[in-house]
């Protein structure tokens, strides 16, 4: 469905100066900056999938998204969506897409939200037939009626983001791009929001991509995830494939009475393994011991029970490390 080849993306922008004097010497100086915000991506995306594109604060995301829509031209590179160049024929991509930017709206501000869905209707061509069966759908599962008839500039953030999806939707899609969807939302309206996307895929087969900064969002709904970085695509596969490569570290938090006492325990000898296979810390409050390991070398219960016959052990948390640690782990140090 989404064909993106070599893409690069490069900004050009006249250099500036600090203070008036250096605004006067910008206005006559030739001094160009470059920035290469999209560094030769690679990726195809098959029908019906829901794709995670995740990336630290100006790594390109957006920058992609407008060019997989067609509202950028990518400096080197072919992107193709449905069989159709985005940039070079924008009125029939058009057709094919929806799009949604969690920072802005895209409809009309002062109108009635149904005023903007009919407009919506005209310019997409919508049937009254489809037309019906469509608003039907989205009113169950956006609940759009709720604040129809409202001036779109009196709804709520949650409100106003629902309507936005649901006027991305209306012409029924085959690609939906949601450019942080659930941004500045509360608890509700985003499990609302994402029961929507998942209902919309499921009954439509919509291929959606997704950017956001919510990890929830990508556990919830992505099977698969594109990370970026610098412009440059550092992983493409599955979430599962992720967790399986950087999430099989465990810690064992136990609480006993004497901590430090705890932590000189020789597990190494009681589970002949190496003293570098896993770490033992005591916390600076002083009442629990923690044990951290990779679970590919040693396992959670044998910690336990050796820890257990040594000490007395009050309480046990085994936690692992969450998709959120892991990410923030890429984006510091790359995969
Ligand atoms: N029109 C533009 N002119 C010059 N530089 C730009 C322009 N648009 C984006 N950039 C730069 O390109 C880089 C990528 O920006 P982009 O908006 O794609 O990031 P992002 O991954 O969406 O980040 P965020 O998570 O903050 O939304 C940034 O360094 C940004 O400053
Ligand atoms: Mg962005």
């Amino acid at each position: 469905m989404i064909e993106v080849r070599h893409i690069s993306k490069e900004f050009v922008s006249a250099k500036k100066y600090p203070g008036l004097k250096g605004a006067l010497k910008g206005l006559v100086s030739r001094e160009k900056t470059h920035k290469l915000a999209v560094d030769d991506i690679s990726f195809h995306i098959g029908k019906g999938e829901i794709v995670g594109y995740i990336g630290s604060n100006g790594a390109g995301k957006s920058t992609t998204i407008k060019m997989m829509t067609g509202i950028l031209t990518p400096t080197e590179g072919t992107c193709l969506v449905g069989g159709v160049d985005p940039c070079k024929n924008r009125r029939k991509n058009a057709a094919n897409i929806g799009v949604v930017f969690g920072q802005r709206t895209q409809l009309w501000w002062d109108l009635p939200l149904s005023e903007s869905f009919t407009i919506l209707k005209e310019i997409y061509d919508v049937s009254d037939a489809d037309y019906e069966e469509r608003m039907e759908f989205l009113n169950r599962v956006l609940n759009l009626d709720e604040f129809f008839s409202q001036p779109v500039r009196n709804l709520s953030l949650g409100q106003r983001m629902r309507a936005d999806l649901g006027a991305a939707l209306l012409h029924n899609p085959k690609v939906l791009y949601l450019d942080e969807p659930t941004i500045g939302l509360d608890l509700v309206v985003k499990d609302n929001i994402r029961v929507a996307i998942k209902e919309i895929n499921e009954k439509y087969q919509t291929t959606v991509v997704l950017t956001t900064h919510d990890i929830e969002d990508i556990e919830e709904l992505c099977s698969r995830i594109l990370i970026i970085d610098h412009g440059k695509l550092i992983y493409d596969g599955s979430l599962a494939k992720l967790k399986e490569q950087y999430g099989t570290r465990r810690k064992v938090i136990m609480e006993v009475p004497d901590p430090a006492r705890a932590a000189e325990l020789p597990l190494h000898e009681y589970l002949t393994v190496s003293k570098e296979d896993y770490e033992i810390q005591t916390d600076p409050a002083g009442s629990t011991v923690t044990v951290a390991f990779d679970k590919n070398k040693l396992q959670v219960s044998d910690v336990i029970g050796q820890m257990m016959q040594h000490v007395q052990v009050k309480d046990i948390r085994v936690q692992e490390t969450e998709l959120a640690d892991i990410v923030k782990a890429i984006y510091s140090n790359g995969v």
